[in-house]
């Protein structure tokens, strides 16, 4: 095969972030997805439906022209939603709302204190039809940073999920084993993200021969039992698995330093690095359902009408992005040669 033709996909679960970061990620963001879920960990976070229009206007201003994107932003949830902020972002629009524990990561330090005080914001969720869109690691300093999410399904995915059992549920960039069987075991109220660098990497791809800040973000890289399970997962073409890159950019210069920012910047080449999967797995033929299929249905969108090619065409990942104030972010899987290549 040399050409592969696709309904054109969508990203359900990106960072963008804010002011001159946005000229970069929207167009990045833009060349390939039609629609993308926008994380909220702005500083400060997007907490209202006002903010939350106010972001997405300065997201559309930096849409390239000859682009179709629609960006849905979600709402950054903490002790202070109510469920009235709730009814009101749902009737302004919002389709979502995203609940990072407290200090989970990047910009999540005003997140949640004591999951169960929102108890009454998952109810009115439920009725409104709103999805819940959960990082779901632990943040607990005495559990492992390895065991993070799996502690995090026991002590509180699954008692959500159980006491609302209609609230849709995005179990986001899952990691492990214990997720994907815990998505597949659960009703079809709960589904799961899946980004490149967990189907791609695992903890060997961080740790071995000298530490690839790179290779960093949260939830950490697993070992390759996981990984080979979210691989399996995907390449079966199991519905409830769907795109989401949490393609996150960070300074060259605040990864490579001795405290480096989580998150890997992979919006250049996200379909690209999945169609490499994909193919890897002698899966090319799922790719469109996981990219283009699940995510929406799962939404309760409509799927996208028009399609992208991509070509079986080598090409080598940039070493690094020229941002216009002179910093530079250094792009996922940088230096490194794809197979495949979208068409302009
Ligand atoms: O690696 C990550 N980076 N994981 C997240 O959950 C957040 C993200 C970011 O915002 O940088
Ligand atoms: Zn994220």
């Amino acid at each position: 095969m040399t050409q592969l033709t696709i309904t054109a996909p969508d990203d359900w679960h990106v960072h963008l972030r804010d002011g001159d970061f946005l000229s970069e990620t929207v167009a990045a963001t833009a060349r390939c997805f039609r629609r993308a879920i926008v994380m909220p960990n702005l500083v400060p976070p997007v907490q209202t439906a006002e903010q939350a229009l106010e972001y997405r206007q300065r997201i559309l201003a930096a849409v390239p022209n000859d682009r179709d994107f629609d960006p849905l932003i979600t709402l950054y949830l903490s002790n202070d939603t109510t469920p009235e902020r709730i009814r009101q972002a749902s009737e302004a629009g919002i389709v979502a709302a995203k609940l990072y524990p407290a200090g989970a990561t990047t910009n999540s330090d005003a997140a949640v204190k004591g999951i169960e005080a929102l108890y009454d914001v998952f109810q009115q969720m439920s009725e409104s039809g709103m999805l819940l869109l959960i990082h779901g690691e632990v943040t607990d300093s005495h559990i492992d940073i390895f065991d993070r999410e799996k502690a995090f399904i026991d002590q509180h995915l699954a008692p959500i999920h159980q006491r609302f059992p209609d609230l849709k549920i995005v179990f986001e960039h899952i990691t492990t084993a214990d997720a994907t069987d815990f998505v597949l075991g659960a009703s079809d109220s709960m589904a799961a993200t899946i980004t490149p660098q967990h189907l791609l990497l695992n903890r060997n791809d961080l740790l071995v021969g000298g530490i690839r800040p790179h290779n960093y973000c949260l939830p950490v890289l697993k070992r390759n039992t996981h990984q080979n399970r979210l691989r399996d997962v995907v390449a079966a073409g199991e519905t409830r698995f769907f795109l989401g890159t949490d393609s996150a950019p960070h300074t060259k210069h605040t990864k490579e330093s001795d405290c480096g920012c989580a998150g890997c910047y992979s919006a250049w080449s996200a379909i690209e690095l999945y169609a490499h999967v994909f193919e890897d797995l002698d899966a090319l033929d799922k790719l469109e359902g996981f990219a283009s299929f699940y995510g929406p249905d799962f939404y309760g969108l409509a799927r996208n009408t028009d399609t992208i090619t991509l070509h079986k065409q080598e090409w080598t990942i940039p070493s690094e992005i020229k941002l216009a104030n002179q910093d530079s972010i250094v792009p996922f899987f940088a230096g490194q040669r794809l197979a495949w290549q979208l068409a302009e």
